[in-house]
């Protein structure tokens, strides 16, 4: 492996999901944090202000200092970044991402504007690693290319049913308690939502069954054919900081015990385990034993080691309903769901020999 590091760039370094992006590209075996964008509300300020609240404890000087500068294309150009990390809202995200590939980057982006694009992979580097070939795809008509991560609840759901797969997916039926943090640093109005429950988020619910059922299905002659399953998604904001509770309803073809279940999902592994990337969870799927389990308080941090805290999946309460399995599993939105995807993907990426000498 070249010990050269490569340089990257980080669009929206300010949200929610833009200061986990920065957290976990710091101090990476792999890649250098050399630029990052905001809007121009931020701009030319240092990091370490501009981020407020969201900074965390043992931030290093020198990113504490780093300027911010202006989202566009001609600025992160002139960065020598040729690995562009983007935490973008999708109105900006969506002709940005296009004009970066264009000009010959690999963007690695956590927003919706091009997940559903048949070129564009959409990928949990657990689940369906194989699609990373849309990138060559990519580069037959475009200098570089777009890798896409999913919504932040679909990130956890679709870890589990891809644990699963292998007794025949029938359809399932998932219920979200999503977290604050998914909706952004300004969020829900406080007023709306303290002591309260939301049963309603704008899109979301078709986000989750499109996206899942896409990174289920199967990759033929450069075309995603997407899994068939019956996927019925609901879904709720609550008043909790981060992670995304999920009940889960699943029907499988086999009929299988509920020892086999577990055993499923606790031995689930894939491509980021064997090549122990460095944002790889050892287990990306964590059973809890107790009846009160997962909770967001307690687990959303799940995931050894240190670096992958926050990227494993927790699951609880599996009970057999005849054919049916019934769960909860809990999933960290900014990290699992969002930043800790993207940098999984891009440390794939690399290691699959995705980041040739044309994206350095
Ligand atoms: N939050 C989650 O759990 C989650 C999970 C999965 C995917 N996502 C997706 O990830 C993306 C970021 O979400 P987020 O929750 O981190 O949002 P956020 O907290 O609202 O942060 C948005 C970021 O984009 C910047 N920005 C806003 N308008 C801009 C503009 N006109 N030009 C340049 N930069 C601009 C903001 O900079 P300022 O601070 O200067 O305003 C900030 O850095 C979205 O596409 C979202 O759908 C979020």
């Amino acid at each position: 492996m070249n010990n050269k590091k490569m340089k990257v760039a980080l669009l929206g370094c300010t949200g929610t999901v833009g200061v986990q992006f920065a957290r976990l590209l710091e101090d990476h075996p792999y890649f250098q944090l050399v630029a990052l964008t905001a809007s121009g509300r931020s701009v030319g300020k240092p990091f370490g202000e501009a981020v407020g609240s969201l900074a965390w404890a043992g931030m290093s000087d020198a990113l504490r200092a780093m300027p911010i500068g202006e989202c566009t294309a001609d600025w992160i150009g002139s960065s020598d970044a040729r690995i562009v990390f983007s935490a973008l809202p999708a109105s900006i995200a969506g002709d940005l991402e296009l004009e970066l590939r264009d000009r010959g980057c690999l963007v690695f982006s956590n927003a919706s504007s091009h997940r559903m694009d048949p070129q564009v992979p959409l990928v949990i580097s657990e689940v369906n690693a194989s699609h990373l070939t849309l990138i060559h795809e990519q580069r037959l008509r475009f200098a570089g290319s777009i890798v896409a991560n999913p919504n932040c609840s679909a990130a956890g759901l679709v870890i589990v049913l891809k644990a699963l797969l292998r007794f025949g997916l029938r359809g399932a039926t998932v219920t979200t308690l999503q977290a604050l943090s998914g909706a952004g640093k300004r969020g829900v109005a406080a007023l709306d939502i303290m002591g309260n429950v939301i049963p309603y988020i704008p899109e979301e619910e078709d986000k989750i069954a499109c996206e899942t059922k896409r990174m289920l299905g199967c990759l033929a002659h450069g075309r995603i054919a997407d899994h068939d399953a019956g996927l019925f998604v609901s879904c709720s904001r609550i008043p909790v900081r981060d992670g995304h509770l999920q009940s889960l309803v699943v029907e499988l073809e086999e009929d299988v015990s509920r020892d086999t279940f577990v055993r499923a999902l606790e031995g689930f592994s894939a491509e980021p385990q064997q090549l122990e990337l460095p944002t790889a969870p050892t287990a990306p799927i964590i059973v809890l034993p107790g009846d009160d389990r997962p909770q967001p308080l307690l687990d959303a941090r799940a995931g050894e080691p240190h670096r992958a805290r926050g990227m494993a999946v927790s699951v609880g309460r599996i009970r057999k309903l005849g054919e049916r399995f019934a769960l909860f599993l809990l999933v960290h939105n900014t990290v699992r769901g969002a930043a800790g995807a993207s940098v999984l993907n891009a440390e794939l990426a690399f290691r699959m020999g995705y980041l040739d000498e044309g994206d350095r």
